[in-house]
C-alpha cells in the first residue's frame, strides 16, 4: 500500500467515523421510575412514533439515578433507524427474549423480531417465530442481576456477545428500561412491575387438554371426550379447530358438522369438559357474511397504501383485516363474542394473528407472508395511524385484548381462557401462549423445555408446546417421552396437524396408553401445586415454570441446564429424556404421585428440594372434581428438621377471589425427637377451606424413604419417623 493510499483510507475512517459519532444520541431523561427500576429517554424520542404497549401504565420518573449506576444504554439513529446497545461488564449469563429456538442461554444469539408464521421452524435459533419479546436478563457470576426492556416493537434484531446486547430496530427513536436487582427472581418481578402479570386463570385451563385440526364434527368430538372418560384419563378441554366453522367464517358454525353448537356444549360441560374454539382475525371478504358486513358498514378493516381496503389469503380465501388499533374495532370485535360464547363456548383460540397472510402465488422474492409493510392502520385513543411495519408486531397483541374485552362482556362472571400464537411483551396481560407449528421430532420436544423456560422469563408464564409434535406423524416412543414431562409445562395440551397420525393418548396402543393415563393423572395429583403457583404468577409474576438456576443462581454450573426444569422454586422435574442433567446442590427428595410411575421409564422424575413442603390433591378425572378430599403433603425436611410451603386455593373461577372469597395456608413442619409436627400456621382468606379438605396426608420423605400419617388440617398431623 502506498503512502497516499493510506493516507486516503485514513480520511475515509475518520470521515466514516465521524458520521458514525454524529449520529450517537444523547441521553435526554433518565431516573428511577421504581424499586431499582430506571427509564431512559434518549434526545430526540417522540411517543407518537413509538407508541407504547408492552409497559401496563405510562411510567413516571421519580428519583434521579443513585450514584454508582452503571447499565445506561447507548442510543444512535442511522437513516431513520435507532438502536441501542448496553455494554456489559464481566462475565453475564444472558436469557430471555421471549418465544425462541436455540439454547436457554442466549449468550451469542441473534432473533429477528417480526411476528412469522413459521411452521416447522427449527430448533437452532435464528428463524423468527411468531412473538416478539425486547427483553434480555442478565445474571452476573454473583447472583445479582439486570434486565433490559427495550421498549419497541418496530421490525428488529436482538443481539448478544460477550461485550453487549445490541437492539436495532427500523423504526424512530425509543425509550430503554433497565431493572438492577439482588436476583433473578427479583428482576423477574420488576418485569410484571413494568408490563403485568396474567389475570387469575380458570383452574379447568390447568388441566389436561385435548386438540386436533380438526375434530371434524359433533359426533366425534362426543367419542373423544367420551373415551377420556371410559378409559379414566382425566382431561379438561376439547378443542375445536378451524373445520367446526362454515367455509371458515369466524364467529360461524357448519350446518352440517356442528350443526347445534349448544347442544355439544352441553353435552361436553355435563361430562366436566370445557370446550375451545378457534377464532382467526381474517374475515372472508363475502358480501353475504354477516361479520364481514358489519365489519365493513362500520369501516374498520385495514387499508392499503391507496387507501382501499385491503385483502389477503388465508384459510377462507380473500380476507379483510381488522384493523386492531382502532378502539372502534376492538369494541366491534369484543361485540361479535356476545352470542358465540352464548353457545357455551369456554374459551377462545385466536391463531394466523402475527397476521399471516397466504402470498405463495407471487413470485418468491416478492412473498412476506404477511400483509405490505405499507398497509394503514388508523388507530385512535392514544395510539397515531401508521403504518403496518409499525403495527405489525402488536397486531396479535392488539386483537387478543380485543378478544379478552369481548369474553368478559360476554361472561362477566367468569375468568377467560385465551390462547394466541402472535403476541408481543406485556401480552400476557390477554392471553396465555403455546409455541406454534412445531414437529414430531425429538429435537423439538428437547427445545420445548428451554422455549417454555424462556416465555417465563420474559413475563408469559401460561405456555406449552403441541405435545407430542403438531407436524408430521409422532411414533409411540416420542409422544411417551413428550407426554412424560409435558403434562408438567404449564400448558398441558396435545396437538396434531390435518394429515397426521391420531395423537390423542389411547391411540399408541396399551402400554403407552397407560404411560399416558400416568402421567396425566400425575399433573392432576399436582393440581394444587399448579394453582398455588398460578397464583403467584399473577400475583408477582414470577414464573410457573422456572430454570434450574433459579434453585441457586451463585452456582454456575447450572447456568446453561436446559433438559430439566423448577415447577415453582421447589420442585425440580427432570425429563426421561435428560443425560446428565446438572442438579442443583442440597438432598432433594424423589417423590411418587401414581402407582405404577416408579417402573415406568417414561415418567419424568420429581425431586422436591430440603426445606419444602408441596401440596398435592387427589387423582380425579377434571378439575370440577374434589381435587382436595385428601390434601397430600409432601415434606422434605432440611438438616434441622425444618420445612415450609403453602397452598392457594379458591373456587376455581369468577372473581369472588378478589373479595377476599379464597384460602392461602401456610406450611410448618418442625422436628420434634423422633417425629415431624406439620401444622397450618397462617391462613388468609375467607374460602371454605376446611368443608374441601376431608383428610390430611402427611408424607414426609428422608434418604428416599416415605414416612406418613394422615390427620386434619385443623389439628395437624404428627409424623412417626
Ligand atoms: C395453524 C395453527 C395450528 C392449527 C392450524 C389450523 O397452523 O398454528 O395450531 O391447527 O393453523 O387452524
Amino acid at each position: 500500500m502506498t503512502t497516499s493510499s493510506r493516507y486516503y483510507l485514513f480520511l475515509i475512517f475518520l470521515l466514516v467515523f465521524a458520521s458514525v459519532k454524529a449520529k450517537n444520541i444523547p441521553i435526554r431523561q433518565s431516573g428511577l421510575i421504581g424499586h431499582s427500576i430506571a427509564e431512559f429517554i434518549p434526545e430526540g424520542f417522540d411517543a407518537s412514533l413509538v407508541p407504547s404497549l408492552m409497559l401496563q401504565k405510562e411510567p413516571v420518573i421519580k428519583k434521579a439515578l443513585p450514584a454508582g449506576w452503571h447499565i445506561v444504554p447507548e442510543f444512535s439513529f442511522n437513516e431513520g433507524k435507532a438502536s441501542a446497545v448496553v455494554h456489559l461488564q464481566g462475565d453475564i449469563s444472558l436469557y430471555g427474549g421471549g418465544e425462541v429456538t436455540g439454547p436457554l442461554l442466549r449468550n451469542g444469539q441473534t432473533i429477528k423480531l417480526w411476528n412469522t408464521d413459521n411452521g416447522a421452524y427449527g430448533t437452532d435459533g435464528g428463524k423468527r417465530l411468531y412473538q416478539t419479546h425486547p427483553w434480555v436478563l442478565g445474571v452476573r457470576k454473583d447472583g445479582t442481576a439486570f434486565g433490559i426492556l427495550f421498549d419497541s416493537y418496530w421490525k428488529a434484531g436482538l443481539k448478544t456477545d460477550s461485550k453487549a446486547i445490541a437492539f436495532n430496530t427500523e423504526g424512530a427513536l425509543f425509550r430503554v428500561f433497565v431493572i438492577d436487582r439482588k436476583s433473578p427472581q427479583e428482576v423477574v418481578k420488576g418485569l410484571a412491575e413494568l408490563t403485568g402479570t396474567i389475570e387469575m386463570p380458570p383452574r379447568w385451563s390447568l388441566g389436561y387438554q385435548q386438540c386436533r385440526f380438526s375434530y371434524a364434527s359433533e359426533q366425534q368430538v362426543k367419542e373423544i371426550a367420551d373415551t377420556f372418560r371410559e378409559k379414566q384419563i382425566p382431561c379438561d378441554a376439547i378443542w375445536m379447530d378451524i373445520d367446526y366453522m362454515e367455509g371458515f367464517r369466524v364467529f360461524t358454525f357448519n350446518k352440517t358438522n356442528f350443526p347445534n353448537p349448544k347442544r355439544l356444549n352441553n353435552y361436553l360441560h355435563a361430562k366436566g369438559f370445557h370446550s375451545v374454539f378457534m377464532i382467526d382475525p381474517g374475515v372472508k371478504a363475502d358480501s353475504t357474511y354477516a361479520v364481514y358486513r358489519s365489519g365493513s358498514a362500520k369501516d374498520i378493516w385495514v387499508k392499503d397504501v391507496g387507501g382501499r381496503e385491503y385483502h389477503g389469503k388465508v384459510w377462507p380465501g380473500d380476507c379483510a383485516f381488522p384493523d386492531f388499533t382502532m378502539p372502534d374495532c376492538r369494541d366491534w370485535w369484543a361485540g361479535l363474542y356476545k352470542q358465540f360464547m352464548a353457545t357455551g363456548v369456554d374459551g377462545v383460540w385466536n391463531d394466523m394473528n402475527e397476521p399471516a397472510v397466504n402470498d405463495e402465488a407471487l413470485p418468491k422474492d416478492q412473498r412476506l407472508g404477511t400483509m405490505p409493510y405499507t398497509n394503514q392502520h388508523r388507530g385512535g385513543g392514544s395510539l397515531p395511524a401508521g403504518p403496518h411495519l409499525l403495527y405489525h408486531n402488536a397486531y396479535g397483541r392488539l386483537m387478543v385484548q380485543a378478544t379478552r374485552q369481548g369474553v368478559m362482556a360476554a361472561n362477566p362472571g367468569k375468568r377467560p381462557f385465551i390462547l394466541t400464537r402472535a403476541n408481543l411483551l406485556g401480552g400476557q396481560r390477554f392471553a396465555a401462549t403455546w409455541t406454534g407449528d412445531n414437529l414430531a421430532d425429538e429435537r423439538f420436544m428437547k427445545v420445548s423445555v428451554p422455549m417454555c423456560i424462556t416465555l417465563g422469563l420474559s413475563g408469559q408464564p401460561f405456555s406449552g408446546p403441541d405435545i407430542g409434535g403438531f407436524l408430521g406423524n409422532t411414533s409411540p416412543d416420542l409422544w411417551a417421552k413428550w407426554l412424560g414431562f409435558g403434562v408438567f409445562l404449564p400448558f398441558a395440551r396435545g396437538h396434531a396437524c390435518a394429515g397426521t397420525n391420531n395423537k390423542e393418548p389411547w391411540a399408541f396402543g396399551g402400554a403407552v396408553e397407560e404411560t399416558s393415563r400416568i402421567a396425566i393423572s400425575r399433573r392432576y395429583r399436582l393440581l394444587p401445586l399448579f394453582y398455588t403457583l398460578f397464583y403467584n404468577a399473577h400475583k408477582t409474576g414470577l414464573p410457573v415454570m422456572q430454570p434450574s438456576f433459579f434453585a441457586d443462581p451463585k452456582d454456575l454450573s447450572l447456568r446453561d441446564e436446559e433438559q430439566t426444569f423448577l415447577l415453582g422454586s421447589n420442585l425440580l422435574v427432570v425429563p426421561s429424556f435428560a443425560k446428565e442433567p446438572k442438579l442443583p446442590a442440597g438432598k432433594w427428595e424423589k417423590i411418587s404421585l401414581v402407582d405404577g410411575e416408579q417402573s415406568d421409564p417414561y415418567q419424568a422424575k420429581l425431586l422436591l428440594k430440603s426445606g419444602a413442603i408441596i401440596p398435592a390433591g387427589n387423582i380425579i378425572q377434571n378439575t370440577g372434581e374434589k381435587s382436595l378430599e385428601t390434601l397430600t403433603l409432601f415434606v422434605n425436611p432440611d438438616s434441622r428438621g425444618n420445612a415450609t410451603g403453602e397452598l392457594y386455593w379458591d373456587s376455581g373461577e369468577g372473581w369472588e377471589f378478589n373479595k377476599g372469597n379464597f384460602s392461602r395456608l401456610k406450611f410448618r413442619a418442625k422436628k420434634s425427637g423422633s417425629k415431624t409436627i406439620l401444622h397450618v400456621v397462617a391462613h388468609e382468606g375467607s374460602y371454605p377451606i376446611n368443608e374441601q379438605v376431608a383428610h390430611l396426608k402427611v408424607i414426609v420423605l428422608k434418604d428416599g424413604k416415605e414416612y406418613s400419617e394422615t390427620g386434619s388440617l385443623k389439628q395437624g398431623v404428627l409424623v412417626q419417623m
